[in-house]
């Protein structure tokens, strides 16, 4: 589990995280959700150690990550496994040479065989057992993603962090990105941490959901709850697409009735 406690972070004197409080719970996904520039990705930059608070704790498995020793950050950024947005790989290396990338930074102790080893155990874990030898370039973008999560889980991780997984992606290749990250943390038993403003994912995979509204925590709660919520400004962030109140709809009716536009007529 991780903690949060009380996390500040401003730029030049403008407040952009006021306090927050929250946990990311263990063997689930948890969603941190808003909309642009509520201070979603300067909160993850906290947890993960690229920003440092101005106030407030981070605490992982209860060990403080915030000012620790130099030692103790490092054992717990070995832990960490993240996939960046645009799933950042290196262009001039294949796909197997992206995955075993972590691997030898991070654990040189394991020998070429072990390492050839884990990165075939990966690739095919994410269903890209037969694209190691291509490069990123060759791949399209929602494999780019899958070889983002193998090189992202290759050094064991026990806390995974995802920057937007969906972004750029079509409606059915974002769900498979989801369901394969759900997996993978219900399988290793991970901590993960989602950053998005997708509602398909909430409604997929939103076991823990945090809703963030200018720097602060308004809700949390689970993707069954979170429709009936009577917070003003997560029903205006949920509702405003059309598809989540119909979908609503059909939840209020008993999911019988046929998915209809506002007026009644089926779409
Ligand atoms: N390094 C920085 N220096 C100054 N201001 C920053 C910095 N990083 C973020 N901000 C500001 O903090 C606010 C929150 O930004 P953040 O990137 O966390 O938003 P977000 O919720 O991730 O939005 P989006 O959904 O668009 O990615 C924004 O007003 C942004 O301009
Ligand atoms: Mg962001």
């Amino acid at each position: 589990m991780i903690e949060v406690s009380n996390v500040q972070k401003a730029f030049d004197g403008n407040p952009v995280l006021k306090g927050i409080n929250c946990t990311f719970e263990t063997g689930k996904c948890n969603l941190l959700l808003g909309g642009s520039g509520t201070g979603k990705s300067v909160l993850l930059q906290c947890i993960v150690g690229l920003m440092k608070p101005d106030i407030g704790s981070i605490t992982f498995d209860g060990t403080v990550y915030t000012n620790n020793k130099v030692g103790i950050r490092q054992e717990i950024r070995r832990k960490i496994g993240m996939l960046f947005q645009g799933s950042a790989l290196f262009d001039s290396m294949t796909v197997a040479e992206n995955v075993a990338f972590p691997l030898q930074m991070l654990t040189p102790e394991m020998s070429a065989e072990e390492r050839r080893d884990r990165v075939e155990f990966c690739l095919k874990r994410v269903g890209l057992e037969n694209a190691g030898t291509k490069m990123p370039a060759e791949v399209s973008g929602g494999m780019k993603k899958r070889v983002g999560i193998a090189r992202a889980i290759a050094p064991q991780c026990t806390y995974l962090f995802c920057d937007e997984p969906n972004s750029g992606l079509d409606p059915a290749t974002s769900i498979k990105i989801d369901n394969l990250i759900h997996e993978i943390t219900h399988e290793y038993n991970i901590t993960t941490v989602i950053v998005t403003h997708d509602m398909n994912s909430v409604i997929e995979i939103g076991e823990h959901i945090i809703f963030l509204y200018e720097g602060q925590k308004l809700w949390d709660g689970t993707k069954d709850e979170i429709l009936n919520v009577e917070v003003p400004e997560l029903k205006e962030f949920i509702f405003s697409s059309s598809l989540v109140r119909a979908a609503k709809r059909v939840d209020d009716e008993g999911g019988l009735a046929a998915i209809t536009d506002e007026q009644g007529a089926n779409i």
